[in-house]
């Protein structure tokens, strides 16, 4: 297998992981089956991260749509078979145009399961064309006025700017860019790049980011070799090794402010009764391993602020 398909390969990992804790009933969301083959067990620690992480992710978006009164742009890049755009869609809480990005060989899965299952392209607004909209390269993708899925290789920057222009991205309007554990498979410098090019095109912007961190003790060790075991190599880790090194590089591209928090750390935010719920759901024998696993992924967000967006989400956020 190549780096990069064992890179993609993670997005079938990680749909099956909230497959199968949605099947629990860690959190609702009925699309997510629609596009998961596979549904193994997984362990109560990993369920409940993915709970975690797919509620944290869920509530900065939803604050931003709320702050911006959904006149806004959602880029996910590196979506994999995420959901959210179908889910918001049926909250009745969509931005003006919710654009998802990965590898041709990604959003050609997703394409397929776009068009065959009746609940995901009746989400789509009625001009949505599917398929062959780069035609030339072959690659599919959708294109539409409420959601764009975007074939493209995140390492280069200009053309996913170029496909962005395409379908007539907006630098104007209030955008958030949302990385869910996909930085960190890319050399520092491509997602440098990265962060980069969205502080500098759009006026306001919010970036989040969900990662690995903390990855060099033992416990990130064995997480590394797992990893390796599967032939994929994590590129990106010496661009993550602490909370201050992840703030710091939307710093250093110029964002206003920069926030980052352990996933332990978040845990312990997250809504007491929610929190109380899912743990009834199954039994933990190791609580102690939940907890090493949570130290080691993180949350981070910046903000790049020109009309006091920035002041108003971070007052809702500590
Ligand atoms: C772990 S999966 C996460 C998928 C989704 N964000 C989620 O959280 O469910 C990582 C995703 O990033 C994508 N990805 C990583 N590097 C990429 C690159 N250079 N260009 C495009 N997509 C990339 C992979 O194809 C995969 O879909």
């Amino acid at each position: 297998m190549s780096d990069d398909q064992a890179v993609r390969a993670t997005n079938d990992d990680a749909t099956m992981c909230k497959s199968f804790a949605v099947q629990l009933g860690y959190w609702k969301d009925r699309f997510v089956n629609l596009m998961s083959r596979n549904r193994s067990r997984k362990t109560p620690e990993i369920n409940r991260g993915y709970y975690a992480r797919v509620k944290a992710v869920g509530d900065l978006l939803r604050m931003f749509l709320k702050t911006t009164a959904n006149n806004c742009q959602v880029i996910s890049l590196g979506a994999g078979f995420d959901t959210n755009f179908w889910n918001l869609q049926e909250e009745d809480n969509l931005p003006l145009n919710y654009i998802e990005v990965d590898f041709a060989e990604v959003t050609a899965a997703k394409c397929a399961y776009i068009k065959a299952r009746k609940p995901l392209h009746q989400a789509l607004s009625e001009d949505s064309e599917i398929d062959f909209i780069f035609g030339l390269s072959g690659n599919d993708a959708v294109r539409s006025k409420n959601y764009n899925l975007i074939p493209c290789d995140l390492r280069y920057i200009n053309i996913l700017e170029q496909r962005l222009n395409e379908i007539g991205i907006d630098y104007s309007l209030p955008t958030i860019c949302i990385t869910e554990c996909v930085l960190v498979y890319m050399a520092p410098d491509k997602s440098e790049e990265i962060i980069n090019w969205m502080g500098r095109r759009f006026l306001d912007a919010v970036f989040i980011n969900y990662e690995p961190v903390n990855l060099n003790d033992r416990f990130g060790e064995v997480m590394l070799q797992n990893l390796r075991a599967r032939g994929c190599e994590l590129k990106g880790v010496a661009a993550c090794p602490t909370l201050q090194s992840q703030t710091e590089r939307y710093y250093n591209a110029g964002w206003t402010y920069a926030y980052a928090l352990l996933m332990s750390e978040v845990y312990q935010l997250l809504p007491r009764e929610e929190i109380e719920r899912i743990e009834k759901i199954e039994f933990l024998d190791e609580t102690d391993l939940l907890v090493q696993l949570l130290k080691h992924y993180c949350l981070s967000w910046a903000i790049k602020d020109s009309t006091g967006l920035g002041n108003y989400l971070s007052s809702l956020i500590n």
